[in-house]
């Protein structure tokens, strides 16, 4: 195994950056390692037009300096205005929409709650070759927890394919092998976000030795075969499989509490993290497709020309960085990304 890797300045194809004092907090260890990143909506106040999008893209700029490239999202709700959104991406403002149902996650009362409502945008979108960015769980009681991926697929993603097959989709923060599979069944505008815990973890992370609040995210983790699946996928060169971190910020009062908020706040270490899978699975020299160039090629966007280098070295991440725990908190990371 070699120790040094050259590559592409990889973007990041799904992060939260939120806004005011986290935003700035957080946004320049995204803007430090990633050229470009694919910014959810999900705000407290979701960003669910061209215009909200517009103003927020403006502040986080403002946040992450000049040397990164945020391309913006907007929040699909039963009410979104197809005519706006296609205009949005028609002018450079939007790059995707993100459909969250109702309640799925952080921020997500505003989601869909029937999928055969926003049909018509969703049409539309087809028609603009505009991609559509899926959390994809179902939310009904009744189903499992750790179903709910799963299930999604058969009640909502086929059919929606099935009815849509030209709308470009990505299948984000996959982390299940059901997912995988549809994923590499589907054609070439079928495709898929990795984080970097979900290859790291199985659902055991989060009952190690007592509860384990800072590997709680959404999706939650699975057992050990969905995440071998999962290390299987993105090693294994197939260009529908790239990064996105779902770096997702809490304060640590909001993620050490009764009720723990999701998410994993993966930014400062990510490229290190996934590094470190890719190595674990003897696939170092498919890092690059998967951080690096399967991303631009599904957005139709050039691949960086500035290169990060990866080198194999003892890389202490600290338990804690302001407010926050990154992940592998109080760990030693063997790789080193300068
Ligand atoms: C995300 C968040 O906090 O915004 N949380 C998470 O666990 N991934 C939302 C999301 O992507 O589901
Ligand atoms: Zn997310």
């Amino acid at each position: 195994m070699p120790d040094t890797l050259t590559i592409p300045r990889p973007d990041d194809w799904h992060v939260h950056l939120r806004d005011g004092d986290m935003l700035r907090a957080v946004a320049p260890f995204t803007a430090r390692r990633f050229a470009r990143a694919i910014v959810m909506p999900n705000l407290a106040v979701p960003v669910t037009t061209t215009a909200l999008a517009s103003v927020y893209r403006a502040r986080v700029i403002a946040a992450a300096g000049p040397d990164f490239t945020p391309l913006m999202t907007a929040y699909l709700t039963d009410t979104s205005d197809a005519a706006d959104l296609i205009a949005g991406h028609r002018d450079g403002v939007l790059t995707a929409v993100k459909l969250y149902p109702a309640n799925a996650t952080t921020n997500s009362a505003a989601g869909v709650t029937d999928i055969a409502r926003v049909m018509p945008v969703l049409a539309a979108m087809a028609e603009a070759g505009m991609p559509l960015l899926i959390h994809g769980e179902v939310t009904d009681a009744d189903v499992d927890v750790f179903d709910r991926e799963a299930v999604f697929i058969d009640r909502i993603l086929a059919p929606l394919v099935a009815r849509l097959p030209a709308l470009r989709i990505v299948f984000e923060h996959v982390s299940t092998a059901e997912a995988v599979a549809f994923v590499t069944e589907g054609g070439p505008n079928i495709a898929a976000t990795i984080t970097p815990h979900h290859l790291h973890l199985s659902r055991n992370a989060l009952f190690a030795g007592g509860l384990r609040p800072h590997h709680y995210c959404l999706p939650v983790l699975k057992r050990e075969h969905h995440r071998r699946a999962l290390v299987a996928a993105a090693t294994s060169g197939s260009p529908k499989f790239f990064l996105g971190t779902d770096s997702a910020p809490h304060p640590v009062g909001d993620k050490e509490a009764a009720c723990g908020c999701a998410g994993v706040w993966n930014a400062p270490f990510a490229l290190e993290s996934y590094a470190g899978a890719f190595d674990a699975a003897g696939a170092l020299d498919r890092l690059e497709g998967f951080a690096s160039r399967f991303g631009p090629a599904f957005y139709l966007l050039p691949v960086n020309a500035k290169m990060v280098t990866l080198t194999r070295a003892t890389t202490p991440v600290p338990e804690r960085i302001g407010d926050l725990v990154p992940f592998h908190a109080g760990e030693i990371l063997a790789w080193r990304a300068t």
